[in-house]
Parts: C-alpha cells; sequence; structure tokens
C-alpha cells in the first residue's frame, strides 16, 4: 500500500512563538514514532534551521528548487545521525541564509509566488515515491505569500502563539480572515507561558471533553517556557536529548494527536484553485471588491 503524506505548518501571527524550535521536536517526535519526516525551513526571510543541521557539501538550497533551479532531490540533505532504535529518516530542505538570497527572496513577485506554489504541492509526490510520511513547515510568520503558500499547502495547521495580548488579537484576526476562507484542519499551541493561567485568557474555554478551545478552534497543547528549551542548540533538540523532560512529553503528546497513520491524507490540492482562494484573501485584507464569479 502506498503511503499518504501530510504536510503540516507551524505558522504564527507574530514572530519567537516557537515555530522553529516545534517544527525540530515535532520532527524527532514523529521520527521516533517510526514515521519518515522531510522537514522544511520555509522561513526564507530569517532563515534559522541551518544552523541545526550540518550543510556541508550541500549545493542548493530550497529557494532554488521554488526558483525553478534545481530538483527537490537536489536541493534536500539526508540526515544520517544514526539515532538507535526504529527512528525514522528525515531530509531536509533548509532556506538560504546567505544576504543576497534574503534580498533577492523579498525582490519575488506575485507570479513567482504562484509558480512557487505549484512547486511546493508537487513535493508531495516526490515524498509518496520515497517512502515519506510527513512534511513539516516552519513558515515566516504573518501574512507573507510564503507563509500563505505554507497554510494552503498543508494538510494541518498549528498556529503558535504566546499569551502576549497583540499576539492574541492578531492570531485571532488571522484565523478568522486566511484560515476560515482555506478551512483548514487548525489548532493552536500557546507556547512560553510564564504564570498565566490558561482558563484566564480572554476567548479560552474548557469544551465537553476538557481539552481548550480558544474562540471555538482547537488548543493542542500549551507549553510553558522551560529555561532548558531556551538553552538548547544546534544538534541539541529536546526530544531526542531529553526524554523524560516536561517539554518533550508535551511534543510528543502534540504529535500522538496528529499522529498521521490515523488519518486519511487530503486530496492532493490543485494550485490553481489555491492561487484563487489566496487572491480572495489578499483582496478580502486589502479591502478590494470581490467579484459575484469570485464569491
Ligand atoms: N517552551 C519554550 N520555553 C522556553 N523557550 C522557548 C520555548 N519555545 C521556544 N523558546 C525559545 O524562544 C525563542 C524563539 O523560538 P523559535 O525560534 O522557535 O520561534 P519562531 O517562532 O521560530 O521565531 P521566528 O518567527 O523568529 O522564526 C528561541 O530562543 C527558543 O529557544
Ligand atoms: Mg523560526
Amino acid at each position: 500500500m502506498t503511503n499518504l503524506v501530510r504536510f503540516i505548518a507551524l505558522h504564527s501571527y507574530k514572530g519567537g512563538t516557537g515555530k522553529t524550535i516545534l517544527s525540530l521536536n515535532l520532527t524527532e517526535a514523529f521520527r521516533k514514532r517510526g514515521r519518515n519526516v522531510c522537514l522544511f525551513d520555509f522561513d526564507f526571510r530569517a532563515p534559522s534551521q541551518h544552523v541545526w543541521f550540518d550543510t556541508t557539501g550541500a549545493e542548493y538550497w530550497l529557494n532554488d528548487f521554488l526558483d525553478g533551479k534545481c530538483s527537490i532531490m537536489q536541493a534536500l540533505i539526508n540526515v544520517q545521525d544514526n539515532p538507535t532504535g526504529s527512528y525514522g529518516k528525515l531530509m531536509v530542505g533548509l532556506a538560504n541564509p546567505s544576504t543576497e538570497a534574503i534580498r533577492d527572496i523579498n525582490l519575488k513577485d506575485r507570479r513567482w509566488e504562484m509558480r512557487a506554489l505549484g512547486r511546493l504541492l508537487s513535493v508531495r509526490n516526490f515524498l509518496q515515491d520515497n517512502g515519506f510520511d510527513l512534511l513539516i513547515i516552519d513558515a515566516s510568520p504573518g501574512l507573507l505569500y510564503s507563509s500563505i503558500n505554507a497554510v494552503v499547502s498543508s494538510d494541518v495547521a498549528l498556529v503558535a502563539a504566546t499569551p502576549e495580548t497583540s499576539d492574541l488579537q492578531g492570531t485571532i484576526r488571522m484565523i478568522h480572515e486566511l484560515y476560515d476562507l482555506f478551512s483548514k484542519k487548525t489548532a493552536l499551541i500557546f507556547n512560553r507561558l510564564i504564570g498565566v493561567e490558561i482558563l484566564k485568557i480572554p476567548g479560552m474555554k474548557k469544551d465537553k471533553s476538557d481539552g481548550l478551545l480558544f474562540n471555538g478552534l482547537r488548543v493542542l497543547a500549551v507549553v510553558p517556557c522551560f529555561c532548558d528549551v531556551q538553552r538548547a542548540g544546534r544538534g541539541y533538540v529536546m526530544v531526542r536529548e531529553r526524554p523524560n523532560h516536561p517539554f518533550t512529553r508535551i511534543v510528543e503528546e502534540m504529535a500522538a494527536s496528529i499522529d498521521p497513520q490515523s488519518r486519511p491524507a487530503e486530496k492532493t490540492q490543485d494550485a490553481k484553485l489555491m492561487q484563487l482562494y489566496r487572491d480572495i484573501f489578499v483582496k478580502k485584507t486589502m479591502g478590494i471588491h470581490i467579484s459575484d464569479e469570485e464569491r
């Protein structure tokens, strides 16, 4: 039986909410469960995952793949870290951290972004053919085109938020404007909590089975601020290095709850339809008239 590949996007309204740390740790948690995982640094404006992996010998970056300069295979690094047990495979696609590449990506127009979306969607077939189960996409914060591409291509979108008022307000707005439009399977992760009573956050309540809902949206996890997480550096992923740490347990619970094997993957999404949705979203946010046909 062929495997079904699921795309999971880690997104947020504001920066610094924990997307990168959560992506890396969720990747390890899924590998621990035997899943073959591909991880993308999709934060082309502020790449960060290159510091976690050995990029020696890497000729191409994810930027080159999206630009049509190389195949996805050439843009991926096969991470051979020889973990024990029945860990799944890991391949990473990294964003080019050079100043030139960051400048270059800032100059890309809408047409380029549309082609980039098509390329991103095409990765599903490659992963499927190569026995991968999951693609985890660490997106840029906010509503950049690349983030929207990550969200629209995903089967599950995880939004990391902190309890800070401006983040909460922005997150609610973003979810209603962007996520509702795409009818995404979305869940929130409240991260870096210090001394906050979760139920006192406005808009938060318990559902019937004692889970949390924030403005009607499922809360997948509530993660306290841990000094150990802050200290973790290159190659030091909590789920691997600190198996009994509470942070690890929370991440592993998250992975169990979105375990792909228990859910069938959605149909491959159509790039043109996604582009249309995205244009409507951009028009909506900019107050531009939406035609009856688009409606
Ligand atoms: N639960 C946590 N406890 C303590 N520190 C955390 C926790 N989660 C994340 N951090 C720390 O917060 C900082 C920001 O995390 P991270 O880089 O993962 O956020 P990000 O959302 O990817 O940021 P950006 O939007 O800039 O890409 C890092 O120093 C990270 O170690
Ligand atoms: Mg990041």
